[in-house]
């Protein structure tokens, strides 16, 4: 099985370590959105798309690169986010589903966050993702391998 993980991790590197706990298992490529080649995407027999969560909508950066993706027919996604609190994942899988992928599901995790009031306090979420979290990451990785796999 072939698969790629799309991951933007500008804040605390908390979704990349959930991006590379979920890639050992998946055996994953782990790419920044502009190093992907979008006609490359069709190689992959799963693709991964996570960010942080800012001002409660993913990355600017992936929600440009999946909105821009041609609309065709194409293989089996996932959607991630780390965040201080509950995220909303519907408008990336929206998006993922708009460009022609079957989003099998979803994975969020809380994670350090020290956005500006949260500072003063010095974050939450301290220590997150922490190894259970990561052990949940491998865990949802491995349920989807076993799907793509089975399905192939
Ligand atoms: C400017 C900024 C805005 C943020 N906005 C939200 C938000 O709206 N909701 C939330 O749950 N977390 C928010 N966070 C927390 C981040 O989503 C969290 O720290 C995330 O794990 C960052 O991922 P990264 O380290 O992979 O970039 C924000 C963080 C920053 C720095």
């Amino acid at each position: 099985m072939k698969a790629l993980i799309v991951c933007v991790s500008v804040s605390h590197g908390n979704t990349r370590r959930v991006a590379e706990a979920m890639g050992e298992v998946l055996e994953a490529t782990i790419a920044e959105p502009e190093q992907v080649e979008v006609s490359d995407l069709d190689r992959y027999d799963l693709v991964g798309f996570g960010s942080g969560i800012f001002n409660q909508m993913f990355h600017p950066r992936l929600r440009a690169f999946v909105r821009a993706l041609p609309k065709q027919p194409r293989g089996n996604a996932f959607v991630f986010a780390t965040s201080g609190f509950p995220p909303q994942l519907w408008p990336m899988t929206r998006l993922a589903r708009r460009a022609g992928f079957d989003v099998l599901d979803t994975f969020s995790v809380r994670a350090f966050d020290t956005w500006a009031p949260l500072r003063l306090v010095g974050g939450v979420n301290k220590g997150k993702p922490d190894a259970a979290d990561l052990d949940a990451a491998r865990a949802f990785a491995a349920g989807l391998r076993a799907r793509v796999t089975a399905g192939a």
